[in-house]
Parts: C-alpha cells; sequence; structure tokens
C-alpha cells in the first residue's frame, strides 16, 4: 500500500504566524491550519483567529503558543480559577459551559461516525450540571517542603515536578477543599516532614480526602514513605477537633520510588476503614483504594440512564463486568431478578459484597477475575444466559474476548458505560457487526471544566 505523504512544515520553529482555529483536540488545544498542516495551540478555540507562535515541528503537525487572540469565539469565556493556565488539572475553563457540553457531545459524535462507521446513531446533547463547580468528592494533593521549611500541598506545575502551593480548587467540593488546608497546617504544626522525591526521604507523599456528600462524613488519608508517622495520636487529635466529621482516619503506606500515589499497605488509624455514601436509594461503602465516581450528582443521572436503557421489569437476569465495588451492580439489582458482577481488584469485590449485605440485597452474586474469563465461565459452565449484559470498562475499553462471548451470550440488550469514546466506537462497531444496533448514545457530564468524555450507549439485539 502506498503511504500517504505527510504535508511538509510550512511553518518553522519561532515563526509568528497569523490563523484561524478550525476544531479541537480530545485534549483541548486548538486545531488552526496552515495550508493543510495542522499546528496544536493550547487555549484556541475553533472560530477564533490569533496570532502564533511556532514551538514545534514535526512531519505531518506541529505545536503552537497563543500569542494574541485577533477575534474571539462567544465561547471564550475568563476562567475564574487563579490558577489555571499553571495547574493543568482543568483543561476547559477558558470555554463557556455550553461550549464544554457541545465539545464533549462532538468528541462521541466524531468518534463513532469516524471511527464506529455509525453516521446514523443518535448522540444527544450532554447532560451538564446546573452548576459546574466544586462536585469533585475526593482531593488527592502531593505534598512538598517549602522553601522556608514548611509544608506546601497543592498540585505539580504542568510538565514538572515542582509542587506549587494551593489555597483552593474549585472543582472540589468545600469539604475536601478545607480538609487539604487543615490537616497540610496540622502536620506542619507537628513537623512532620515532606517526601522529597528525589532524595527518596521524609514522611508525607500526599494528602488524599473524600467526602461523602450524602452523609457529610469525611476520609483522610495520610500517604506516607514508611511505616512511621511521628505525632500520631495528636495528627488524630487536631484531626478530630477541627473537622469532627472525619469519620475515617487512615495510613496508606507507599515506599515506591514512583508517582502511582497508593501502596499497597493501608491501616486504620481512627474511626472506621470505610465512609457511607448513598446514590439513589443505595447506600455504599467506600474505602481509600477503591474506585468510586467522583461526581456523586452526575454519576446519579448516569446510573438512572443506564437503568432506564436496560429497562428492567423484574424478571431479568443482568451481568455487569467491571462492577468496582457494585455501584451499577446494586443499581440495577433494584429491578432485575438477579445481577451477576465481576471485578479484577479483589478489594472492590469484597466492598461490593459488604454493600450488597449493607442494603440487604440477596439477588446479586459478585466474583473476582477477569470479565473475558469469568464471563465465558458463567456462561459455558453455569448455564448462566443474561437478558442484559451492563459494562463500565476502563479507558482501553472491552477486551476482544469479552466481546465475543457477549455476541455469543445473545442478551436482547447492552447498555454500554464509557469513559472513552475512541474505544466505546471501535466496540460499537465490533458488537454491530455481530448482530447488535446501536439505538442511541448519552453523553453525562462527569467532569465539567475538563475534556473527560463519559457517556452511557444502548444496543439492542437486531
Ligand atoms: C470505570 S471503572 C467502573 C466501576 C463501576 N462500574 C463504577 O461505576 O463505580 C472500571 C472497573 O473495571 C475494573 N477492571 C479493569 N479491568 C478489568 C477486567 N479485565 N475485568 C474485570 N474488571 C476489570 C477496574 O478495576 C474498575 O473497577
Amino acid at each position: 500500500m502506498k503511504k500517504k505523504q505527510q504535508p511538509v512544515a510550512p511553518v518553522q520553529k519561532n515563526d509568528v504566524i497569523t490563523a484561524s482555529f478550525e476544531d479541537m483536540t480530545h485534549e483541548g488545544a486548538g486545531v488552526a491550519k496552515v495550508d493543510g498542516y495542522a499546528l496544536f495551540v493550547p487555549y484556541g478555540l475553533p472560530g477564533e483567529t490569533a496570532r502564533i507562535k511556532v514551538i514545534k515541528t514535526k512531519k505531518g503537525y506541529g505545536f503552537g503558543r497563543l500569542v494574541e487572540k485577533i477575534d474571539e469565539s462567544s465561547e471564550r469565556t475568563e476562567p475564574p480559577c487563579p490558577i489555571y493556565y499553571r495547574c493543568g488539572g482543568c483543561q476547559l475553563q477558558h470555554m463557556t459551559y455550553e461550549g464544554q457540553l457541545r465539545f464533549k457531545q462532538n468528541q462521541v459524535k466524531n468518534a463513532i461516525t469516524r471511527l464506529g462507521g455509525l453516521e446514523k446513531v443518535p448522540v444527544h446533547a450532554t447532560i451538564g450540571m446546573d452548576d459546574p463547580w466544586r462536585y469533585r468528592n475526593k482531593a488527592q494533593v502531593p505534598v512538598g517542603s517549602r522553601e522556608d521549611g514548611h509544608l506546601k500541598a497543592g498540585f505539580y506545575q504542568q510538565r514538572t515536578h515542582r509542587i506549587i502551593d494551593m489555597e483552593s480548587c474549585i472543582i472540589q467540593q468545600q469539604s475536601n477543599d478545607d480538609a487539604v488546608q487543615i490537616v497540610k497546617n496540622i502536620a506542619d504544626k507537628h513537623g512532620i516532614k515532606a517526601y522529597d522525591e528525589e532524595k527518596h526521604r521524609g514522611v508525607l507523599r500526599h494528602i488524599v480526602t473524600r467526602h461523602a456528600r450524602s452523609t457529610d462524613e469525611l476520609m483522610i488519608v495520610l500517604i506516607t514513605n514508611g511505616e512511621e508517622l511521628p505525632h500520631k495520636n495528636k495528627l488524630i487529635e487536631d484531626i478530630h477537633k477541627s473537622m469532627p466529621n472525619a469519620a475515617s482516619i487512615v495510613q496508606n503506606i507507599n515506599t515506591k520510588r514512583t508517582n502511582v500515589i497508593f501502596g499497597e499497605k493501608t491501616k486504620v488509624l481512627a474511626g472506621e476503614e470505610y465512609i457511607y455514601d448513598h446514590i439513589g436509594g443505595v447506600k455504599f461503602a467506600i474505602s481509600a483504594r477503591s474506585f468510586y465516581q467522583v461526581n456523586p450528582m452526575q454519576t446519579k443521572v448516569l446510573y438512572e440512564k443506564a437503568l432506564e436503557y436496560a429497562d428492567l421489569r423484574g424478571h431479568e437476569t443482568v451481568i455487569d463486568a467491571y462492577c468496582g465495588i457494585g455501584t451499577i451492580s446494586l443499581f440495577l439489582a433494584q429491578k432485575a431478578k438477579h445481577v451477576y458482577g465481576v471485578e479484577i481488584v479483589p478489594e472492590a469485590v469484597s466492598d461490593a459484597k459488604r454493600n450488597a449485605r449493607l442494603n440487604k440485597m440477596d439477588n446479586v452474586t459478585f466474583a473476582v477475575g477477569q470479565a473475558e474469563e469469568v464471563i465465558p465461565w458463567w456462561h459455558q459452565a453455569n448455564g448462566i444466559k443474561p437478558d442484559v449484559i451492563v459494562v463500565d470498562p476502563p479507558r482501553k475499553g472491552c477486551d476482544q474476548a469479552l466481546l465475543e462471548t457477549m455476541l455469543a451470550m445473545k442478551p436482547e440488550k447492552i447498555v454500554y458505560v464509557s469513559c472513552n469514546p475512541a474505544t466505546l466506537a471501535r466496540d460499537l462497531k465490533i458488537l454491530e457487526e455481530g448482530g447488535y444496533e446501536t439505538k442511541e448514545v448519552q453523553p453525562v457530564d462527569m467532569f465539567p471544566q475538563t475534556t473527560h468524555v463519559e457517556c452511557v450507549t444502548w444496543l439492542a439485539k437486531k
């Protein structure tokens, strides 16, 4: 096959050019075209013309920096966060919320049309939040040492490992924001040393806080570079004094030279190992390391959409692949005959079983393992015949073996919850070819101000 000719760069490094943005990448950068050559420019919005400094050129595409906007898009807005351009945690604060919702709908539409070949499938408008700020129920901030020796806690400056001290993150629930400051100050008062990444010395690596919105319970996780945590009792006492709702204070130990936040070992310092939250009418115990959606208001919207697409009447057998701590499984179990959930992380499955007991639900079965191994076994050895299969895979999408098993099991409906439109599109194509029709796709904005896109898709047997 003849290789497609890549356009040779018509611009050079350090050139300053005038160009218009025609599109946006899934990472939120503006795409400007110069004689067909694409320049990716952070913070450029479609429809805008700007002066752009060329930073780097490659064969086929290059990168630029926005120097001056010549005309502005009606979707441009002033980012309310003072550290937005340094932090990198959010990527879309310079865009109106309506613009963000349209951007996400287009991401999904483009993926399923271009990669999935599904031109006719309706992709609905993204369901957004009335107030798209202060939604996150979990904060994880790295801790470092300031020049004056006191502790700092905040975020890594974009593309560096330099920690910038932060007073507030306006996508965090207020309780998390306050908790991070309080814990930082308490640890500082007791002379706890920050972990030094380069020397692999010091104690406190990260402060993680989780807030359960429905119960107002807080979990405080101190991630340390070893078992030792000086002045432990004083720390706990002060945390309780400042935050009586700190129902769970735990220490997680991570001794590895890694940027993975959590280590393998977690010790309860005070209170319970869990905090409790509700989604809809279902109660969940959440432990320090288990996956739990970060936007509680939109999680309910997402799960309700999944339930609507599953259209359960009470007689159905349902499989929830990639079930985590059983959130979707238990949500569905309220309306199904029996739900089978499978998940690869053993602790999550223990949590799922605990959550079933907590809600006195006995029409659920959870298993540990790879969905692509356990579900074929359920099918062949146990004769389980699901009416509905729900999948909520990680970003890489469903395993080929699982897709094949789903096709062999022939459920009436498949509900696909996805956090990555590209792998969703790839998998929909396979399911379409195997006898399913994609009915509709509903994007739900779980992560306002960021480029992350989540959606629920309904497929029916042809
Ligand atoms: C996007 S999360 C969804 C969790 C859950 N449905 C929820 O909404 O909270 C994906 C889950 O799949 C699990 N996982 C990843 N690969 C897996 C596999 N091959 N088989 C089963 N579970 C897997 C992860 O541990 C994670 O809990």
